[in-house]
């Protein structure tokens, strides 16, 4: 709404409360569930997404004592903002994972009511069969027993297959994959929600646009 230095002239000249009493000090701190006003408005505290590709080697954690953390990729900027991961990728998966502020929306990407489809594009031992499409066509048990929704495998060529599930269970894609006899040697997530990681550059983010985010917001159940 202005610049930071806008910003600080607005607050020392008693425009700007929080819980309706004026605050004249700049560096006074708030919550996100203080309100605050601009000249008698409402400032609407928006809901910021963002879109990382994802590298190897960082865990997908707020915090970690021994690893580095895919907050480390982003400005600090939006830690302040309070924006976290939605969901998780493992250490060693590349591509898209999302970050907001916006806890509704997180649970919402999240919960397997929504059947929210992520796609993935797997490197792997072997190659992939009709007989492996056929039984990610009907839901596999993977070896300790877990029940895995209809999920589609599209092989690539040798050594190659893409991915697409309704639900995010720990290490789905890699023991889905070697359930079926194809260990998985690399693993990339290409799109998430209808969003796709495009050509963000390893390592790189962007913020998703309004209309993208209201995507996200109605998303039940499609690509
Ligand atoms: N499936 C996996 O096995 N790993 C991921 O990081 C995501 C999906």
């Amino acid at each position: 709404m202005a610049s930071r230095k806008e910003l600080r002239a607005m607050i020392r000249a008693g425009r700007v409360t929080v819980n309706g009493a004026v605050v004249r000090d700049p560096e006074a701190r708030v919550s996100e569930t203080d309100e605050l006003a601009a000249d008698g408005e409402k400032v609407r505290r928006g809901t910021v997404v963002l879109m990382l590709n994802k590298p190897a080697g960082y865990v997908t954690a707020t915090e970690d004592p021994k690893e580095r953390t895919v907050m480390e990729l982003l400005p600090e900027a939006y830690r302040r903002l309070g924006v976290v991961p939605v969901g998780r990728l493992d250490k060693e998966t590349e591509g898209l994972l999302l970050f907001t502020n916006d806890g509704a929306l997180a649970h919402r990407l999240i919960s397997p009511r929504h059947e929210v489809r992520k796609v993935y594009e797997a490197e792997h031992e072997g190659e992939a069969g009709e007989a492996d499409v056929a039984a990610f066509q009907a839901g596999l048990t993977l070896r300790d027993g877990t029940v895995c929704r209809p999920a589609a495998l599209e092989p690539l060529g040798p050594g190659r297959s893409r991915v697409t599930l309704s639900e995010g269970k720990y290490h789905q894609v890699r023991r889905m994959l070697a359930s079926c006899g194809l260990p998985v040697t690399g693993l990339r997530r290409v799109a998430e929600g209808g969003l796709v990681l495009g050509d963000l550059p390893l390592g790189g983010w962007r913020e998703l646009c309004p209309a993208e985010i209201i995507g996200l917001e109605t998303v039940q159940n499609r690509q």
